[in-house]
């Protein structure tokens, strides 16, 4: 890993919120912004489950100062967000579309006015539709577009901002879109998802690559989501799931990102599933080594249960209604199966609420790549809140939040290199195939109206920033 330039990063900890370009932005065809394959899906009959679209969602990309001007005001002095790659390149390849480059230079600037540190991810789930149509991440020029428009990026932006991120969670990405097929190209086929990673990885490995090259001060890292793996049973078997786990979705993406390499048991295993392996280049070794990256940005939402596989094919499966008919299923074919703990409390989409999760994987990533900063990228949960009297109580999230930042603090007091904490969500926003019911928000917005209304949870997270502030000055 390369040193990160200490004069320009981390004098203090970051404490935000955190938002995708599809997710909140609106005007998807303003400015000369180009479709994306999100736009497209969204527009389509196969978004069949919540057939709604982000059109308009938050529109935040008419009131991002509003959002930012609010985020100050509850002592927030970070927001990650992303950029819409259709808005600076709107077909992939060709032109630089001026009025997106404008528009992004103007949500930095408004983030610096109010003492708030942009944190750029690059690419967050929207692919522009020609790159998509002609294979996606499936497709190596993909990979070679990437690289392009993150040099774009870094030209424009370089002078400005600080932290930037490649990619947001390669492996819940592809896991949607080859494994459970709810996310477009709908798709279940791992053996396809191994490819769409390692392309994945490679654009990330070549931007980071392109960073240095360029001479940008800052940093530069890729948005992993990673769990800690866990059985309820303590035996060879289950061990050897959690293993299997362990490498299907946090080491195929974190080795790689960190120690440039992937683990030779999992490309073993995945050969020995039928994947053609010709993907692989002989150069790409080379390009993973020198295209490590400076920090890990961690989602952390739970843990993963897992036991042994039994039998049966591949099935992936994803409760996207948040009712009871719905669950959620993961059977990996010689892989592992997951496992659900009775006795844990979950949201109403199966997610369980098990806070210790942010502890166990910051000590799992301190100890298995030492010396990787961290920066929790997002954390946060979906419930579908009520307002009474105009306002949000929204207690429930308030002791999610509460409890993994208290996990947090465990951990850095354990030794663990944690550099900042964003929650998901700085407003609500379109919740992917989940559609808008499912709000992760600190702030609500109203769909019909798009009033903003801070809930109980901003106003619990500012005064615990405001402590913090206290505790360290
Ligand atoms: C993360 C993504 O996986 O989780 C976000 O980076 C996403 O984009 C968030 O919204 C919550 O997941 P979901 O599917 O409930 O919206």
């Amino acid at each position: 890993m390369t040193a990160p330039d200490q004069n320009r990063t981390h004098e203090k900890f970051l404490w935000g919120s955190a938002t995708a370009a599809y997710q909140c932005e609106g005007g998807w065809d303003e400015d000369g912004k180009g479709l994306s394959n999100w736009d497209v899906f969204c527009h389509s009959d196969d978004n069949d489950v919540n057939p709604v679209d982000g059109d308009v969602a938050s529109d935040h990309y008419h009131r991002y100062e509003d959002d930012i001007r609010m985020m100050a005001e509850g002592n927030q002095n970070a927001y990650r967000f992303s950029i819409s790659w259709s808005r600076i390149i709107p077909d992939g390849t060709g032109a630089v579309e001026q009025r997106g480059l404008d528009h992004y230079r103007k949500v930095i600037e408004t983030c610096h006015r109010y003492g708030v540190e942009p944190l750029v991810t690059l690419y967050h789930y929207d692919l522009p539709q020609p790159l998509f149509e002609n294979g996606g991440w499936e497709n190596r020029e993909t990979v070679d577009a990437f690289e392009r428009y993150a040099e774009v990026c870094f030209d424009a932006f370089g002078d400005s901002v600080t932290h930037w991120m490649t990619v947001n969670e390669p492996n819940y990405e592809t896991l949607c879109e080859y494994g459970i097929g709810n996310y477009p190209p709908n798709v279940r086929d791992l053996r396809r998802r191994w490819h769409a990673i390692y392309n994945i990885l490679l654009a990330s490995a070549r931007a980071v690559v392109r960073f240095r090259s360029g001479g940008h001060a800052g940093q530069i890292g890729l948005v992993s989501d990673s769990y800690p793996i866990e059985s309820l049973v303590d035996d060879e078997a289950h061990r050897d799931a959690a293993r299997l786990a362990d490498l299907f979705f946090n080491r195929c993406v974190n080795d790689v990102a960190i120690d440039g390499t992937f683990p030779v048991e999992f490309l073993d295993k995945i050969e020995s599933d039928g994947t053609d392996m010709s993907f692989i280049h002989r150069d790409d070794a080379a390009v993973f080594l020198d295209g490590t990256i400076d920090y890990l940005g961690l989602n952390v939402y739970d843990r993963i249960l897992v036991k042994p596989y039994t039998t049966g094919e591949t099935n992936l499966r994803a409760n996207n209604t948040g009712d009871a008919t719905s669950t959620n299923q993961i059977i990996v074919k010689g892989w592992f199966e997951h496992d659900v703990d009775p006795t844990t409390e979950k949201n109403p989409w199966g997610m369980e609420i098990y806070p210790q999760a942010m502890y166990d994987i910051l000590v799992e990533l301190r100890d298995r790549y030492p010396g990787t900063p961290v920066i929790i990228t997002e954390n946060g949960v979906g419930y579908r809140d009520v307002v009474v009297d105009g306002e949000v109580h929204d207690d429930y999230r308030i002791d999610y939040l509460r409890g993994f930042v208290e996990q947090m603090q465990r951990a850095i007091d354990d030794g663990c290199d944690v550099r900042g904490y964003l929650v998901w969500s700085t407003i609500d926003l379109y919740s992917w195939i989940n559609g808008y019911e499912k709000r992760y928000g600190l702030v609500r917005v109203d769909f019909d109206t798009l009033a903003r209304t801070p809930k109980d949870s901003y106003h619990w997270y500012a005064a615990h920033i405001a402590a913090q502030k206290e505790i360290t000055s």
